[in-house]
């Protein structure tokens, strides 16, 4: 199997698993017990919360752990706005993950009013519209790193310090940067941040919030005392143990992905687009996440191609894995000024550490047979 689907989730690395393991069959304790055999537990969960902090660069009193990237956007924008009764208004842009768009519907619903900013043909965002939609009662501008079906990058210390300015929150879903690009979180202007751990290669169903302040954060998930009071339930301490080891090897392997994984890129764009006709790439322009190729091609549905190319045991998608099979055009291509047809005929291409020249090469190959026919199929 070819696996170009790490935008989806990425391998569970065998160190990963093997920090986790003990955790499950021997260290089964809880961290709140009194006794020693919860207290070992314990420390794991602080060690974890430590090695997370520093590949942000902050402090282990900033990290909540939840259970993925989804809960921590809900629990950043629901901060957001219980916080601030007073502030009814909420910015975002047309391209988000669906965990915010849907919970800034779940709030419209409830008399919140939200701006959604609109993107260009590259899929960037235009500065000055963000800025004139705030407001007075404006409680947060929730924004994305990087772009889950393009990779395209968002000016975050701009708009962090036009909302500084303005005493205004801003939320980063972060859950496609962290443990990809080198993410000093707390160096920029932001208050909250959102991770995942199976996005580098830790386990699924895990993620944390960083949180600026923590001292006037207050929780989501209501319960026993856990997280500092912040975020009630058990801890998942093996999904916890897992991400602490992730984000540990991250550190490491965050220049690889920059420069080999990059180049790697840039040449399965640079063969499809001149090996294949009427073909083309979706948010090219800098910046952008270095693992990320969104490729359209003209006249055939993407689902089909993806098809095609699992007959042959290679893995891509369609837009997000949240949205494909959806078979709805994918809300950022369509953002991005593309016809639903154009955005019918994309996919996204996501490649991993593991990632190999013979298997971009093999990739190409297949891909210019595999459109040939199709469209012979469908003229
Ligand atoms: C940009 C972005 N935000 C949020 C999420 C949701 O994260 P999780 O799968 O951990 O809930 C994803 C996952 O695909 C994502 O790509």
């Amino acid at each position: 199997m070819i696996y170009l689907d790490n935008n989806a989730t990425t391998q569970v690395a065998p160190e990963v698993v093997a920090a986790m393991l003990p955790f499950w069959a021997e260290a089964y304790g809880n961290p709140s017990s009194p006794h020693k055999f919860g207290h070992r537990v314990r420390q794991a969960v602080e060690m974890a919360r430590e090695q997370t902090a520093a590949l942000l660069g902050a402090g282990a009193e900033q990290i909540h752990f939840t259970s993925g990237g989804t809960e921590s956007i809900n629990t950043a924008l629901h901060f957001a706005t219980q916080s601030q009764p007073d502030r009814k208004h909420l910015v975002t842009t047309a391209v988000e993950h669906p965990a915010t768009l849907k919970y800034c519907a779940y709030l419209q619903q409830r008399g919140h009013q939200i701006s959604i900013i609109p993107v260009d043909r590259e899929g960037r965002l235009d500065l000055d519209q963000l800025t004139a939609s705030l407001r007075p009662d404006t409680a947060v501008v929730s924004l994305l790193h990087a772009n889950n079906e393009t990779g395209v990058l968002f000016p975050v210390e701009a708009v962090g310090e036009i909302c500084a300015k303005r005493g205004i929150l801003m939320h980063l879903d972060a859950v496609q940067t962290v443990g990809k690009l080198p993410s000093p979180v707390a160096s920029w202007p932001v208050d909250l941040v959102s991770l995942s751990a199976h996005k580098f290669h830790g386990p699924k169903g895990i993620g944390a919030l960083y949180v600026c302040k923590p001292g006037r954060f207050s929780p989501f998930v209501h319960g026993g005392g856990q997280e500092k009071g912040r975020r009630g339930g058990t801890e998942n301490v093996t999904g916890i143990v897992g991400l602490g080891r992730a984000a540990a090897l991250a550190v490491s392997r965050e220049p690889e992905v920059e420069r080999r994984i990059r180049q790697l890129r840039d040449d399965l764009e640079r063969a499809v687009l001149s090996d294949i006709p009427d073909s083309w790439r979706n948010g090219g322009s800098e910046p952008r996440l270095p693992n990320t190729a969104n490729l359209g091609f003209a006249g055939l549905e993407a689902e089909a191609l993806v098809l095609w190319l699992d007959r042959e045991e290679i893995c891509v998608s369609t837009g997000s894995a949240c949205t494909s099979g959806s078979l709805a055009p994918s809300h950022v291509l369509t953002a991005m000024g593309q016809t639903p047809q154009q955005a019918q005929g994309a996919i996204r291409i996501s490649l991993g550490l593991h990632t190999t020249r013979a298997e971009v090469e093999f990739v190409c190959e297949k891909l210019a047979l595999a459109v040939g026919e199709l469209r012979r199929l469908v003229p």
